[in-house]
């Protein structure tokens, strides 16, 4: 961290811009399912279709997408705050979490998820102690009516409150 800006001023000021909350999964070479809590998430481009996440470079979820080249993004909805919490919890095994599958496109895909976008890892620019991955969207599963989304604001899950 620069020593103009702390590392608590700098977190506390990104939390104050509220986001929604996702989990990226991806298999590492052995074929265990790997996934993270990330907040970190934009749509980057209509055509081709590209979004992007910013995933820390020492956890597991980044070395799975880098050896698969493949990830999936869920977006969680306003009940689903114990998985955001439980796929953010750093070692922890994310088999047992929630139930899973296999998509056609060979990444692993949570169960019970409203909206799920399948990616092709294109670009993953090292930034800092992160990297900006830039998925090329391959498929999108995103069912019928959106349900209230989970947001994260100041440090905290919040639910959806219209
Ligand atoms: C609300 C929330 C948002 C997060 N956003 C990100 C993020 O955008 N990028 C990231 O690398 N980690 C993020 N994290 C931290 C990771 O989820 C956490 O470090 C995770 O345990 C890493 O998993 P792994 O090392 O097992 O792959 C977030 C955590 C929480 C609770």
């Amino acid at each position: 961290m620069s020593e103009q800006i702390e590392a608590d001023r700098f977190r506390r000021a990104m939390g104050r811009f509220p986001t929604g909350v996702t989990i990226v999964t991806a298999f590492d070479a052995a074929g265990e399912l790997c996934g993270l809590t990330a907040n970190a998430f934009s749509s980057v481009s209509l055509d081709p279709p590209l979004i992007l996440v910013c995933v820390n470079r020492a956890t597991r979820c980044y070395r799975a997408m880098r050896e698969s080249g493949r990830f999936a993004v869920h977006f969680l909805r306003s009940d689903q705050q114990d998985l955001a919490l439980g796929f953010a919890q750093k070692g922890a095994d994310r088999s047992g979490l929630c139930r899973w599958t296999y998509s056609h496109n060979a990444v692993p895909r949570l169960e019970h998820f409203d909206t799920v976008i399948d990616c092709d890892l294109r670009d993953a620019h090292g930034a800092g102690d992160h990297a900006i991955c830039v998925g090329r969207v391959l498929d999108i599963d995103s069912g019928g009516e959106a349900s209230e989304p989970l947001l994260y604001f100041e440090g905290q899950l919040i639910p959806w409150a219209a």
